[in-house]
C-alpha cells in the first residue's frame, strides 16, 4: 500500500549516546504526521536505538544486510541477526555502498531476495550519476538499475519495496534535484514498473526522494504528485531539521 515516509539514513554517524540522545530529542519533538517515520542508525546502536523506541511510532531500520542465510562472512549482518532484533526494514544498494563496497546489480537482487523471502520490508535505493544526467542517459541507468535488481520478483514481492530514487549527484553535496526534476524521474519510474508489471503495482509502491533534502525544500519536493516522501541524510542528524522535514508533509 503506497504510504508516506520519511526516513532519515543516519549513515557512519552517532555513537550510542548520541543515538539515544538524538532518539530521545526525536521522539519528544516528534509532531502529529501522516508518514511512517523511520531512522537508521548503524548496526551497533541498532539494539539499542530500538530500545530507545519502544513507547515511539518511529521505526528503527538498517541500513544494509548480507544476501546469506549465516556463514562465513566476517564482518557482515544477516537477515535473521536483523529480524531477531526486531528490525524488519532494510535499505539496500545505497549509492555510497555501489561506490565504496562494490555492490553491483547482481549482489544487490541476491540481497533484495534473501530480504523478501524473510518477510522484510526493502527499501531500495538507486539513481543516476552526475555523468549520467549530462549525457542524458539518466533514464536508461534508472531504467537498468531497477530491471536488474528487482523486475525478476513475482508481482506479489512487490507490497514490500519501498523505493528511494537519490540522484548521486544530489547526496551530501548540498544540490538537489528540482522538485520538476524529481517529479519527472518518480513518474517515469512508475511507468517502467507499470510497463514491467501492471498500473496497480506502480500505483500502490511508495517512491521516495533523497538528495539533499532540507527544510528549506522538503515541501516543494513531498508537493510532487509521485513522491511520497524522502530518504534524509545529513539533515536526519539534526532533531529540529528532520522534525521540520516531517512537518512538510
Ligand atoms: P543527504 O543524503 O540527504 O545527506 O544528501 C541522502 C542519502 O544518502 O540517503
Amino acid at each position: 500500500m503506497r504510504s508516506k515516509i520519511v526516513a532519515g539514513n543516519w549513515k557512519m554517524n552517532k555513537n550510542l549516546e548520541e543515538t539515544e540522545i538524538l532518539l530521545n530529542e526525536l521522539a519528544a519533538k516528534l509532531p502529529d504526521t501522516q508518514a511512517e517515520v523511520m531512522v537508521a542508525p548503524t548496526f551497533v546502536n541498532l539494539t539499542g536505538a530500538v530500545r530507545a523506541l519502544e513507547s515511539s511510532v518511529i521505526e528503527v531500520i538498517a541500513q544494509n544486510m548480507h544476501f546469506a542465510e549465516s556463514g562465513a562472512y566476517t564482518g557482515e549482518i544477516s537477515a535473521d541477526m536483523l529480524l531477531n532484533i526486531d528490525i524488519d526494514t532494510v535499505i539496500l544498494g545505497h549509492s555510497e555502498r555501489r561506490a565504496y563496497f562494490g555492490e553491483t546489480d547482481e549482489i544487490l537482487a541476491k540481497k533484495v531476495a534473501t530480504a523478501l523471502n524473510k518477510d522484510m520490508r526493502v527499501m531500495f535505493c538507486f539513481g543516476e550519476e552526475l555523468n549520467d544526467r549530462k549525457s542524458e542517459n539518466h533514464f536508461k541507468v534508472v531504467e537498468s538499475q531497477l530491471k536488474n535488481a528487482l523486475f525478476s520478483l513475482d508481482g506479489s514481492a512487490w507490497k514490500n519495496i519501498i523505493l528511494a530514487y537519490e540522484p548521486v549527484w544530489a547526496i551530501g553535496t548540498g544540490e538537489t534535484a528540482s522538485p520538476e526534476q524529481a517529479q519527472e524521474m518518480h513518474a517515469f519510474i512508475r511507468k517502467t514498473i507499470t510497463e514491467a508489471y501492471d498500473a496497480n503495482i506502480a500505483d500502490n509502491v511508495s517512491i521516495l526522494y533523497g538528495g539533499s533534502v532540507k527544510p528549506a525544500n522538503a515541501q516543494d519536493i513531498f508537493g510532487k504528485p509521485d513522491v511520497d516522501g524522502g530518504l534524509i541524510g545529513g539533515a536526519s542528524l539534526v532533531a529540529d531539521d528532520f522534525v521540520a522535514i516531517i512537518s512538510a508533509f
